[in-house]
């Protein structure tokens, strides 16, 4: 069992007052309810660490308050193995003994939500007074005043020889509540979502879509989805040999924790790849392989920002980036994006005392340009005189279809202040859920240490997989095939919104990645269109999401990594139909001069 669970476990069955120990249930049992408990508010976590992560940020209150578990007196404990039995879920009961509020009062109000909420269905028989008593380790007559008060209320019924059940019809039920999961869900929130800090509250405010907006399993993509590589394409086969190869022959060996940085091959044959193609100068000493981009983002932001720190991101620019700098207490400070890239200008005007810049600078997200070496100097040369940190974001820059690349901003640095990071979401495929940091030699101790309080460590089977599929050679060919392929779809896009939608979308195809945007004539709703084209079957994203301060255009970004070419010329047909059946997609004098989001 996670040392989380063991603790949870534990504190269960901390002794009564008396100094007897509450009785414990088995191990396994026990275990059962902790997995209970962990999915049931955390939904899955790799780990112990990233549970108690997400547990101390907004959910801190819940595991501090000493908590019991009622068992219906009528279960057996098992000794033996547990036979497969159907999950069933208890009510847990928390009582505070150093609350004001008297014992028999709380363990109504928690005995009425379980009924309010479902966890206590119709007719589920509560155990008698006597066995609650035990269990909770409180007297007898503080169950009996609980559920005295809950009789009188009409929440439960009581029949001499048939002990105390949970009545059908509660007086919510008659007066307000749907009896249906619209009640249940009601309740929930109303219960936790109170208790979740203020910081929990604000960082889920900076995501880009609610949860529900969230796709858990996306299928295939339709045209233009950004941000989605060809996933038919990816060697699977391959893929398959590498991971079967390792479980074969080295998992046993590896299976214990291992080293937080990452494994070290896959770190010496990221820092090969990396110094040959971006100009990245590192060990591999220096390489950190993290869950994929945003984790590097998220542990990035945590070491080098103290909250209140004022940070520049780019606008328009990444949602994911907000988050985390938002999450770690940073104030934003939206710098325009020019043809060239960052403003670094602007940047020194604004906020020239900022702790840290965050930038794409080999393919702006979502615009698409290039940051020119101009700015890359002149933000160089700011870092250095403001000491001021560089968190450079290269996350598709493998792709670029003509001109020479220019080398990261980090081979230019010669001062230290640059983060690099990068991931294989893009280049591989986003559920592989690798990614990795480049930090400046003297700091690597700190962001192991810090990652150990995060997750410890992304999965070995994944990272050595990867290893052996770079090292081999299948990854530099899988880029070239690619490159190929993105190619032809890029020309198949730009060629085919000439044709249909050239006096309504005005492309500015950069030299890299995987997307582009097309711009929409002055006071076009991209919003709208947006809408309109998902009624289509089409799918863009409309780049005012992505800024703060209004644009004098507004635009979509297009993605044509994930789709075919003939795909790609049925969805542009498709979003020329959408834009014309669209009565008027102009944006009202109001709308255009709202503030961003
Ligand atoms: C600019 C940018 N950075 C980072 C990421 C996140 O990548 P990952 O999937 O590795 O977290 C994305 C994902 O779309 C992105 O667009």
């Amino acid at each position: 069992m996670s040392l989380l669970g063991y603790w949870l476990v534990c504190s269960r069955n901390r002794p009564k007052a008396d100094g007897k120990a509450v009785p414990a249930v088995n191990g396994d049992d026990g275990e059962r309810q902790v997995h209970e408990f962990l999915t049931f508010r955390l939904a899955l976590c790799k780990e112990s660490s990233t549970a108690m992560a997400l547990l101390q940020e907004p959910f801190v209150g819940i595991i501090m308050v000493p908590f019991f578990l009622v068992v219906p007196s009528e279960r057996k404990v098992e000794t033996s193995m547990p036979k497969r039995v159907p999950v069933r879920y208890e009510p847990m009961i928390v009582l505070d003994t150093t609350s004001s509020v008297p014992l028999y009062r709380q363990l109504y109000d928690r005995l009425r939500l379980a009924i309010l909420t479902g966890q206590l269905a119709t007719g589920a028989r509560l155990p008698a007074t006597r066995t609650l008593a035990d269990q909770l380790g409180v007297s007898r007559n503080t169950v009996y005043l609980a559920y005295q008060q809950l009789l009188a209320e009409g929440y439960l019924n009581s029949k001499v020889g048939h002990g105390t059940s949970v009545a059908r019809v509660t007086p919510e039920t008659l007066l307000t509540l749907p009896s249906t999961s619209q009640g249940r869900q009601f309740a929930q929130d109303d219960t936790a979502r109170s208790r979740v800090s203020q910081r929990g509250m604000n960082i889920a405010r900076l995501s880009p879509m609610p949860r529900s907006q969230v796709p858990s399993a996306p299928g295939k993509a339709p045209a233009f989805r950004a941000g989605v590589p060809a996933l038919d394409l990816f060697p699977y086969q391959i893929w398959a040999q590498l991971v079967t190869r390792r479980v074969r022959h080295s998992l046993k060996e590896a299976s214990d924790n291992q080293d937080p940085a990452g494994y070290r091959p896959l770190r010496e044959a990221i820092a090969a790849h990396i110094g040959v193609t971006r100009g990245v100068r590192c060990t591999a000493d220096q390489v950190i392989v993290v869950s994929g981009a945003q984790a590097a983002l998220d542990l990035a932001a945590r070491i080098l920002l103290d909250s209140g720190d004022m940070a520049w991101i780019e606008d328009p620019g990444y949602p994911g980036a907000r988050g985390a700098l938002g999450g770690a207490g940073a104030q934003l400070v939206p710098i325009p994006v020019k043809e060239d890239g960052l403003d670094v200008r602007a940047g020194r005007t604004r906020c020239p005392r900022a702790r840290l810049a965050y930038v794409t600078p080999s393919h702006q997200f979502p615009l698409g340009v290039t940051m020119s070496l101009a700015q890359r100097l002149a933000l160089l040369e700011w870092a250095s005189q403001a000491d001021a940190w560089i968190l450079e974001d290269d996350y598709d820059s493998e792709y670029r279809f003509s001109g020479r690349p220019l080398e990261a901003l980090q081979g230019l640095d010669r001062s230290n202040h640059v983060i690099y990071l990068g991931t294989f979401s893009k280049v591989l495929f986003p559920a592989l859920r690798l990614g990795y940091l480049v930090v400046p030699p003297d700091l690597t101790d700190v962001f192991v240490a810090v990652r150990l309080f995060v997750d410890r460590h992304v999965p070995i089977l994944e990272q050595m997989a990867l290893a052996d599929f770079i090292t081999e050679g299948h990854f530099t060919r899988h880029i070239r095939r690619m490159h190929t392929v993105y190619a032809e779809r890029r020309a198949a896009l730009i060629a085919a919104v000439a044709s249909e939608l050239g006096e309504m979308l005005e492309v500015h195809a950069p030299e890299a990645g995987m997307h582009l945007v097309g711009w929409l004539p002055p006071h076009v709703d991209d919003a709208k269109v947006t809408q309109q084209a998902a009624k289509y079957g089409v799918e863009v994203i409309p780049v005012s999401v992505f800024r703060r301060e209004p644009m004098p255009r507004e635009g979509l970004v297009l993605g044509y990594a994930a789709v075919n070419e003939q795909e790609i010329r049925e969805g542009v047909h498709r979003l020329a139909l959408a834009i014309r059946s669209m009565p008027r997609p102009i944006r009202s004098a109001a709308e255009i001069h709202e503030p961003g989001s």
